[in-house]
């Protein structure tokens, strides 16, 4: 999978050099380049922000910084893949350092690297200096060339964290996981120009997504988090595929809860028949777990239960939590006194 994240502070997503993702783009399963959007800007002070229209606080990311930025993506093909459409872009890439940078946009003197042979994905996570090697006014002329328009299932997604997006969760994970390119564009001050997501819609399938009913101060902790979740969903990252399957929202409930050695730990002891190595009864009691447990911390995932994935069991434990299951609905019951509050007993 090929993955591409626009910030202002590319440095941010430095931590998705670490653990399983790094291990993922080291392996070459995921293709993840970072790229300063201050990079695809014109003017000397590599502005990316402006007033609002209209007044109010704050200031709101200029449109042609992200449509450059954005447009370089859509026309480049990831490292290692054969070029499509290169014509209209003139994306080049070089080595030089971002106070270099500056000075080149205008006087270039280093030569050219065609990007497709840029710097493999394996590289630290912020090197990947995009720059345009056109002058400004050359830049000018390009701006307006249209990149070549795909049919909408090919294009790339185009993923703009934002509180004002629908809500991230494991089903969008699973999707978001089948998919060939993720871009996410990472807003800061008070968003992106509204225009660059009409605009954008050209050329990519846009979604807007928030990690939930908060405010961050940008997007970078939602890509953080998103690409977390997404890239652990591409065969071959996580080790053990059997583990993405036990876990929490996989099956729409929470997950059970685990112990390790020592079974007896500052007087506390762990479910017995965690203990009996008959796996049916375990199997049965875990399952239990995780419909006690998502009763108690997310009622809201227990109501949204399909009663046909429900088996017998299930249906007499949600009863004895106080709900009551017809053929097309769980729905709330009134409660039997103490027994949906009521915790496995444990044996030290
Ligand atoms: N940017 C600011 N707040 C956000 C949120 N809740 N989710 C995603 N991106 C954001």
């Amino acid at each position: 999978m090929r993955i591409d994240v626009v910030s202002i502070f590319p440095e941010y997503l430095a931590a998705l050099d670490l653990s399983l993702i790094g291990k993922a783009r080291q392996d070459g399963l995921l293709q993840l380049k970072v790229h300063d959007l201050r990079d695809f800007t014109t003017d000397r002070h590599r502005t990316v922000d402006d007033t609002p229209y209209g007044g109010g606080a704050g200031m709101v990311m200029k449109p042609e910084p992200w449509a450059q930025a954005l447009e370089s993506l859509v026309a480049t093909p990831a490292v290692g893949t054969p070029a499509v459409d290169q014509g209209n872009a003139s994306p080049v890439v070089d080595q030089v350092s971002a106070s270099e940078r500056v000075e080149t946009q205008t006087a270039p003197t280093t030569p050219a690297v065609d990007r497709a042979s840029a710097s493999p994905v394996s590289d630290k996570v912020s090197d990947s200096p995009v720059v345009d090697q056109v002058s400004a006014s050359e830049r000018v002329e390009t701006q307006t060339a249209p990149t070549r328009v795909q049919p909408a299932a090919a294009r790339p997604i185009l993923i703009v964290p934002s509180p004002a997006g629908e809500v991230f969760n494991q089903a969008l994970a699973y999707e978001l996981a089948t998919e060939d390119h993720l871009v996410f564009a990472c807003g800061r001050y008070e968003g992106i120009d509204e225009r660059v997501l009409e605009w954008a819609a050209e050329h990519f399938r846009v979604r807007p997504v928030s990690l939930g009913d908060y405010v961050l101060n940008g997007g970078e902790v939602a890509v953080l988090a998103m690409v977390e979740a997404v890239g652990r969903l591409v065969p071959g990252v996580v080790g053990n595929p059997e583990s993405l399957v036990e876990e929490s929202h996989s099956d729409g409930l929470l997950e059970y809860p685990v112990y390790t050695k020592p079974s007896d730990w500052r007087g506390r002891g762990i479910p017995e028949v965690l203990l009996s190595g008959n796996h049916a009864k375990i199997a049965r009691h875990r399952r239990d777990e995780q419909l006690r447990r998502t009763a108690e911390r997310r009622p809201d995932l227990i109501l949204a239960l399909d009663p046909e994935t429900l088996d017998k069991a299930d249906r007499a434990t949600l009863g004895t939590l106080g709900y009551a299951i017809t053929p097309t609905q769980v729905l709330p019951a009134t409660p039997k006194s103490g027994v949906a509050a009521e915790a496995t007993p444990h044996t030290p």
